[in-house]
């Protein structure tokens, strides 16, 4: 089976690991504050936390602006449930939004029309690796949160996510472009929400045996054995982002070519991480559907996988929000959209294969 997303380490992460073993630091350490110093420069951002996931990341940065019980966050149902799970976590509710038909990110007028006196927050998710259309999401005066887990290298209009909103909330998973295998990274250049984070990521420690506390806090911080993987992984972004390039290059031009199957759209002025290829399948053109497809590929052993269920469809959000309106675009693409191979563990020769199984499943229906 060809792999949807197998990390690509090598030699240097797992040096880096047993260097950071021997040191002696299993937990929070040098290495973690080498991370958030080299993250910062990285991202242009004043401030960089890591932290333990991004579901941590985000649930954390919502603290940090202010959400709490009863409030109101608008987000994207077009992610993965992390993005709504948070938001309940703080004892607020999510508000779905729909998404853009061309790259399903969050639809920034329905957002407006959603605009309560209790809406605390704003979450966009920059989906795939495209940003979501800032500007206008900032011109409300609420707090924006960006959900960057796609988007490690992504830029809004010439300028790097990581300072234009409140917190933008990256991760470290392992399917991530910059993968420690769990882990997370908050940017701001807002000193109060640095602050804030800091205080519910970790206990903090105080001098000698006697310590305090300000808030009843997490355990949410990054050990040094993730965060040595992360700078490893930070060091080969540029080489890991140009095999991803031309990866999305091969697909491009690939399904120009398959009536009916059609990469999200990706705006010119932005620079995309190049994370996701997601396809969407339209049944009628493409001969069949997502889920045919899906599984035709699996029989010619090419693993995908979907970005993403819409999280309002789901049960648990079924039952939480039962008067939730339907959001006609984002539960379309639900049905449509699929994930091919892309990582820069796969060798050209992978994704020539996964090509030529989709251009023969596209022809089984012909
Ligand atoms: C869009 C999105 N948001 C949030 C998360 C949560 O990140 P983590 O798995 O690091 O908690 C993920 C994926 O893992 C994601 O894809």
């Amino acid at each position: 089976m060809l792999g949807f997303q197998p990390p690509a380490i090598g030699e240097e992460e797992i040096a880096a690991v047993a260097e950071t073993l021997r040191s002696g630091w299993l937990t929070t350490g040098p290495k973690a504050a080498e991370l958030e110093r080299r993250f910062a420069e990285f991202v242009e951002a004043e401030y960089v936390l890591a932290v333990a996931s991004g579901t941590a990341a985000l649930h954390l940065s919502l603290l940090a602006v202010g959400v709490k019980p009863g409030d109101e966050v608008i987000t994207s149902p077009i992610t993965w449930p992390a993005t709504a799970n948070v938001i309940v976590h703080a004892g607020a509710t999510p508000v779905f939004a729909d998404v853009r038909d061309s790259d399903l990110n969050i639809d920034t007028d329905h957002v407006a029309d959603l605009i309560t006196d209790r809406t605390k927050a704003i979450m966009p998710v920059h989906l795939a690796g495209q940003v979501a259309d800032m500007d206008p999401l900032l011109t409300h005066g609420i707090p924006v949160v960006e959900d960057a887990a796609h988007a490690a290298e992504s830029a809004y209009r010439g300028r790097k996510i990581g300072g234009l909103s409140d917190a933008t909330c990256f991760s470290l998973y392992a399917t991530k472009n910059i993968a420690a295998g769990e882990g997370g990274l908050i940017s701001t250049n807002d000193a109060g929400v640095a602050a804030a984070i800091e205080d519910l990521r970790l206990m903090r420690r105080g001098h000698g045996s006697l310590y305090d506390i300000v808030v009843p806090g997490y355990k949410a911080n990054l050990s040094d054995v993730l965060a040595a993987i992360a700078l490893c992984q930070l060091d080969k972004v540029e080489a890991h982002g140009e095999i991803r390039r031309r990866q999305f290059a091969a697909y491009d031009e690939a399904v120009a070519e398959l009536d009916g199957i059609e990469p999200l759209a990706r705006d010119p002025r932005d620079t995309h991480a190049f994370h996701l290829y997601v396809v969407r399948i339209d049944p009628d053109r493409a001969g069949g559907t997502r889920d045919e497809y899906q599984r035709l590929l699996a029989e010619e052993n090419i693993a995908t996988s979907i970005h993403f269920l819409p999280v309002h469809r789901l049960t648990a959000y079924r039952e939480l929000l039962p008067d939730q309106p339907s959001l006609p675009v984002a539960e379309r693409a639900g049905d449509e959209v699929l994930s091919l191979p892309l990582t820069p563990a796969h060798s050209e020769d992978d994704i020539a294969d996964v090509i030529a199984a989709l251009r023969r499943v596209h022809e089984s229906f012909r």
